[in-house]
């Protein structure tokens, strides 16, 4: 049998590759590995909320019972204040940027966007949830305080990205640009532990995973594109967290679509905190990702912290289809004389 390889050993290994790391980025992931099992307790004891207490009131110790978003928020927070390594953070659950002040912080060089809980609606039924983070380098001078427009940078950017899924055992999967490792949670020892090494994404698979139910809602061309992927026998999947819906892809191939609807015109995702750390991590993984322009994900300019975008994610080969069939699919309807 193998030896047993930590997060947190993993991460210092992989730090002395690199000759002039100074630690920082080793002490920020090690931070969101430790909010990540506070996390995943929290998300175990999910099902006994009425045992518990439900959301507004007080629970048996007399603590008041919060929703788990913003639990899974505030963990983070205060585990990213620990290090001081990061100066500000930008999350789904805050209108704006969050300072992270302190001595320590002062010329923190990381900010670090995230997702706290990816599918919570799935709580409250024991189905999956997650949480996504992107790890930026501060840009301009560090004596200055942070601002919104500090996050403003392309997904190519980012210097890490991860996600944690709490499913049927609790996984963190993170990059820092030299390829994408997995580590299981042990719940005995209560450490992540290395269990898939330098994961690589089928070139193609079998599945397909979007909200068929907005189908009428979609483009034409997305519709056919949809109406492919059934001809083709492709196997729906949707979780409703892309977390799990796009681990699934990591693993079994296949293809994530969030297209653009009536309601969400430029697409429901967002791209700082959710599609361009989920990219990122595809890309990675030898993968692809996408918008309905077809333009890539990490190249997408960003204007505001909370910008949506549309996606098309997974497999190479099918990423590459789906942009071919668009294309064609556009091409016959711009010109119908000429096919
Ligand atoms: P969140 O729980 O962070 O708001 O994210 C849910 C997101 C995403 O993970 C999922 O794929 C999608 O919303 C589901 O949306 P629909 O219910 O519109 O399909
Ligand atoms: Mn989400
Ligand atoms: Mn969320």
């Amino acid at each position: 049998m193998d030896r047993i390889i930590t997060l947190d050993e993993f991460i210092i290994k992989r730090q002395r590759d690199f000759p002039y790391a100074t630690g920082e980025l080793t002490s920020l992931l090690r931070d969101i590995g430790v909010a990540a099992k506070i996390i995943n307790r929290e998300v175990n004891k999910a099902g006994l909320v009425n045992i518990l207490g439900v959301e507004g009131s007080s629970n048996v110790s007399g603590d008041d019972v919060q929703k788990l978003d913003i639990y899974a928020n505030e963990k983070l927070i205060e585990c990213l204040k620990n290090s001081g390594e990061c100066a500000a953070i930008a999350s789904e659950e805050d209108q704006d940027i969050v300072l992270l002040p302190g001595i320590e912080s002062k010329e923190a060089k990381y900010l670090v966007a995230f997702d706290p809980l990816d599918g919570s609606s799935n709580i409250d039924v024991n189905v999956s949830v997650g949480t996504i983070f992107g790890i930026y380098r501060r840009q301009g001078d560090l004596n200055e305080e942070v601002t919104a427009d500090d996050f403003l940078q392309k997904g190519d950017a980012l210097v890490a990205a991860g996600y944690v899924l709490y499913g049927t055992s609790t996984i963190l999967v993170y990059t820092t640009g030299r390829g994408v490792n997995g580590f299981t949670l042990d719940p005995s020892i209560g450490e992540f532990c290395l269990s898939h090494r330098d994961i690589k994404i089928p070139e193609r698979g079998n599945y397909y995973s979007v909200n068929q139910g907005y189908y009428l809602k979609f483009d034409v061309e997305m519709r056919r594109y949809i109406d492919y992927c059934s001809d083709m026998n492709y196997r729906l999947r949707y979780i409703g967290s892309m977390v799990s819906d796009i681990h699934r892809i990591m693993f079994q191939g296949g293809i994530f679509l969030y297209p653009n609807t009536r309601k969400f015109p430029q697409g429901k995702l967002r791209l700082l905190y959710e599609c361009n750390p989920m990219s990122m991590i595809v890309e990675q993984a030898g993968g692809k990702s996408v918008n309905c322009q077809l333009q890539r994900i990490l190249d997408t300019e960003l204007h505001e912290l909370h910008q949506r975008s549309t996606i098309a994610v997974g497999s190479p080969a099918m990423v590459d289809d789906m942009v071919e069939f668009v294309q064609k699919y556009s091409a016959i309807t711009a010109h119908p004389g000429k096919n």
